[in-house]
């Protein structure tokens, strides 16, 4: 589904990215660690189509199309979706308002009609009650006055609504409390399938207990410097990065 060969990328002249190699599978189940400052987010980033971020050599396919050189929503109606670690407030649009607008996007950009409202309210019953998300949280104006949780809980509705092709978590548990962090990881497993895959970025292990992945990477100054099951993560968790960085000699 996703291929990603020796990509460089580079935000405002500084090389951050120096030749990843990384290959998504649908119905995988990535995870990306590494520390802060090694590019982690940058590397989302850059696959769902950021415009600070400059590719300077390699390629990023999805199912076999190069999507390089699209824009960021051109991606999106491809499929590609990006929890975004800081996301932005929107006053006067509800959490409804803003999924009914987004899916009808998406729709309008493959040629289909806009969702009867019927399908959408039971969409929206679904996917709500899924993530158990309570009824008034979807009158409120999008992000407005919401603690870092309900921002994490709204993003994976916003997935969960969407149903991305290549999801992209990057750290869906920071803020998240102990049933917040469960809920959000049995939403994701839910909406897993043979047909999608999900990239999630974490520091930290725990994450990984609900969402089970089936690669860990390393990443470390712009490279993927390690790659392995999910008995990485616990080693990682266990031992810091500071060992991996030795074997690298970096
Ligand atoms: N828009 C930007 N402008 C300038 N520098 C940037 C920008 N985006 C990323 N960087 C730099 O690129 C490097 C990698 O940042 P990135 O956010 O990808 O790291 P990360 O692995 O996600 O870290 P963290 O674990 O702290 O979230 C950092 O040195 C960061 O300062
Ligand atoms: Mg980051």
């Amino acid at each position: 589904m996703l291929k990603i060969n020796n990509l460089h990328a580079s935000v405002e002249d500084k090389s951050i990215l120096k030749g990843i190699n990384l290959e998504v599978k649908a119905g995988e189940v990535h995870a990306i660690m590494g520390p802060n400052g090694s590019g982690k987010s940058t590397l989302a980033s850059v696959i769902a189509g950021k415009e600070e971020y400059e590719v300077t050599k390699g390629n990023i396919l999805l199912d076999g199309e190069d999507i390089e050189e699209l824009a960021a929503e051109e991606r999106a109606h491809k499929g590609v979706f990006l929890s975004f670690q800081y996301p932005v407030e929107i006053p006067g649009v509800s959490v409804t308002n803003f999924m009914k607008t987004a899916i009808n996007e998406t729709r309008k950009a493959k040629g289909l009609e806009d969702m009867p409202a019927n399908e959408m309210l039971k969409m929206i019953r679904e996917k709500s009650e899924l993530l158990e998300i309570d009824r008034k949280f979807l009158s409120r104006s999008i992000n407005e006055g919401f603690s870092g949780g309900e921002k994490k809980r709204n993003e994976i509705f916003q997935m969960a609504m969407l149903e991305p092709k290549l999801a992209i978590l990057d750290e869906t548990d920071s803020g998240l409390d102990i049933d917040a962090l469960r809920i959000v990881a049995n939403g994701v497993n839910k909406l897993k399938s043979k047909d999608n895959a999900v990239i999630v970025i974490t520091h930290y292990q725990r994450l990984l207990d609900h969402i089970v992945p089936d690669y860990v990477h390393v990443l470390h100054n712009g490279k993927i410097v390690k790659s392995g099951t999910k008995e990485l993560a616990h080693e990682l968790e266990a031992k810091g990065y500071d060992w991996i960085k030795e074997e690298v000699g970096a």
